[in-house]
């Protein structure tokens, strides 16, 4: 079983995703003791934005001359489409920034949507290639998004659904932590309901 963990939080070590997507680590070595675990904090070891460059090293796109560094930044994106296909259960802790997901997380998402690798165009339309794996989000908003007025505004959930769905990943599992900025109440609220549903999220 292989597992890789992702985090994306700039809050460093007082992140309440970092913490939950831990929690997640931990009951998944408890189903699984052998479990390999690889571990990517994309705050503390940044991947560089997509630029045309970075996109053209992408598998079957190597046209032209590269110089070392983005010949690095090629090699980069392979070992992050490699280590991504290998997992059977990838955990993302994922902070909400201004509705969405972190820049950080993005980055990293930039570099392993690859043609040929993760999705194919056919004649029947796009086939994602990562299928079989599971996929836990462990996401964290200082509001409320699963149910009232903002519902509307959570950018995060249904982009993260349609991304990994698009990659043929049907097994995508949310567990959130809710209003961590709306009082003392509320935060310790979201994190007991979080931490029970990461009890049962596998
Ligand atoms: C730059 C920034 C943007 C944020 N944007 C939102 C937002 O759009 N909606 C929300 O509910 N919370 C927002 N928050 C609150 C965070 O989601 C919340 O503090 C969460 O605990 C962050 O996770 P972390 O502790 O792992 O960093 C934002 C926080 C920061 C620092």
């Amino acid at each position: 079983m292989k597992i890789l963990h992702v985090d994306s939080s700039i809050s460093g070590d007082s992140s309440l995703s970092k913490e939950l997507s831990a929690l997640a680590i931990s009951h998944l070595r408890a189903v699984y003791p052998d479990a390999e675990v690889t571990y990517r904090d994309l705050v503390e070891t940044p991947v560089n934005h997509l630029t045309g460059s970075i996109f053209a090293g992408f598998d079957g796109l190597k046209t032209g001359e590269f110089d070392a560094v983005t010949r690095q930044e090629h090699q980069l994106s392979e070992r992050l489409v490699s280590e991504f296909l290998a997992s059977n259960i990838l955990v993302i802790g994922a902070p909400m920034y201004n509705f969405s997901i972190s820049t950080q997380l993005k980055a990293w998402l930039d570099r392993i949507a690859q043609l040929g690798r993760t999705f194919n165009y056919t004649q029947n339309g796009t086939v994602g290639l990562a299928g079989g794996k599971c996929v836990i989000v462990v996401s964290v908003c200082g509001g409320f998004y699963s149910h009232g007025s903002q519902a509307l505004m959570d950018f995060q959930e249904p982009y993260l659904c349609s991304f990994f769905k698009f990659l043929g990943i049907n097994d995508i599992r949310f567990v959130r932590a809710e209003g961590t900025m709306k009082g003392e109440l509320e935060r310790s609220e979201g994190i007991k309901v979080a931490k029970a549903a990461l009890s049962r999220v596998y």
